[in-house]
């Protein structure tokens, strides 16, 4: 199950009168324990960013804000497209998949993410990621 990029259904708690919350709590609703997290912004409309994979990282990634569309494909060259349009929606991406974002105006996007930074957990040139 874990081994695929899939979107988890994260619980809304609150109602339209009040507005929302969302929790991911680890191990009672996410795979793994987080180590980082980070945020993107302002990314114009017209900018693909990813274009890379990871080694050994997993990451939940939701849009807080905004719709973000993220194209993935595994080693095996198995593709996936996925929409985030809503903000307890996450999307978890295991290790080994390449990915490309694309971000509506004004999306925001929040990476839970299971180790620290590191640039050499990076493939950042496809035929390296598929050759490996
Ligand atoms: P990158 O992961 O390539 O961003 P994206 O997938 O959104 O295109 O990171 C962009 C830059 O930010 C790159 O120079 C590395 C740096 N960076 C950090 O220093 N720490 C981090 O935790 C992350 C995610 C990126």
């Amino acid at each position: 199950m874990l081994k695929e990029p899939h979107i988890i259904k994260f619980d809304k708690i609150g109602s339209s009168q009040l507005g929302f919350i969302t929790v991911a709590e680890y191990p009672q609703n996410m795979p793994f324990e987080v180590k980082r997290v980070y945020w993107t912004y302002y990314t114009p409309q017209d900018v693909t960013r990813g274009g890379h994979a990871h080694k050994e990282l997993q990451q939940i990634i939701f849009a807080v804000s905004g719709t973000i569309e993220f194209t993935t494909e595994d080693k095996e060259g198995k593709k996936a497209t996925f929409i985030l349009d809503e903000p307890s929606k996450g999307l978890y991406i295991p290790k080994l998949i390449w990915r490309d974002i694309k971000f509506s105006h004004n999306a925001v996007l929040l990476c839970l993410a299971s180790e620290e930074y590191s640039e050499t957990d990076y493939f950042r040139n496809y035929e390296d990621f598929k050759a490996w």
